[in-house]
């Protein structure tokens, strides 16, 4: 695992963008893992301006996020399918068919999700998977007890989850109860795994996900068997992190 710490959050977003066009010029048919999250939003903007001022091209890209909501259509403010589309692929010269999200609205979930495990695979596998992280740790929309092995499943969110993201809708009782989200098996298998975390609020759960012991209580602690895992901070995330000189001397060999 390599930890990142950058001085704020817009360098922190900066670098996971980076890390994102680097791949992505060295492979224009890349097959990108999306996240959704307030934390996202700079590094869809660092993205869009690369597009703009660095003709960084996505024409051949594919990209699969990790989760959608339960029971939102595609064209509901709160949807993910909504955040992606303004936030980024509406901003790109991204081929929207080559997008691909759960559907929460499919009348059979269960299918749902086996469709689009294999959806992934017939693309070829996730190169780099984009993570954030909720206040629990998950990772996604897998949330505490989440096992190491899990696939692309329905889930039931959690109060802290519900909490969190209830800014994000018109009213706190109209966040969904339940989510379509890949699962950390699902995640573990991309071939790199870039997570990025900002702020103070973010400092706890982030120390307990690359420092604590391994633990589903914990979903973001599974990244620890990642092979291939960048992790990019900001200072008051990285704040609980007992070996951060280290970190920082690794990565200045
Ligand atoms: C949602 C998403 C997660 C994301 C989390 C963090 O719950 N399903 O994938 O990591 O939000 O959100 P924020 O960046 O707003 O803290």
């Amino acid at each position: 695992m390599d930890v990142i710490i950058q001085s704020n959050a817009e360098m922190a977003a900066r670098t996971a963008a980076d890390l994102i066009a680097r791949a992505l010029s060295a492979r224009p048919d890349l097959v990108l893992g999306l996240a959704t999250g307030c934390t996202m939003e700079s590094v869809y903007d660092q993205l869009v301006r690369k597009h703009q001022e660095e003709e960084l091209d996505f024409s051949h890209c594919r990209t699969f996020n990790l989760d959608e909501y339960i029971g939102l259509a595609a064209d509901d403010p709160c949807s993910y399918h909504y955040f992606m589309r303004h936030r980024f692929f509406g901003a790109v010269n991204i081929d929207l068919a080559n997008t691909y999200l759960p559907d929460g609205m499919a009348e059979d979930l269960e299918v749902e999700c086996v469709n689009y495990e294999k959806l992934i695979t017939l693309n070829g596998g996730i190169e780099l998977q984009l993570l954030g992280i909720g206040l629990n740790g998950h990772l996604g929309f897998n949330e505490p007890l989440s096992a190491f092995r899990s696939r692309t499943r329905v889930v039931t969110l959690s109060r802290v989850t519900r909490s969190q993201n209830a800014s994000l809708f018109p009213k706190p009782g109209q966040v969904p109860r339940r989510a379509v989200t890949m699962g950390v098996g699902t995640i573990l298998e991309a071939r790199s795994c870039v997570l990025l975390a900002t702020g103070l609020e973010k400092a706890e759960i982030v120390a307990r996900a690359i420092e604590g012991p391994l633990t589903s209580m914990v979903t973001a602690t599974a990244l620890q068997l990642h092979p291939a895992c960048t992790i990019v901070l900001d200072e008051e995330s990285a704040g609980n992190l007992r070996e951060n000189d280290h970190y920082q001397r690794m990565l200045a060999v």
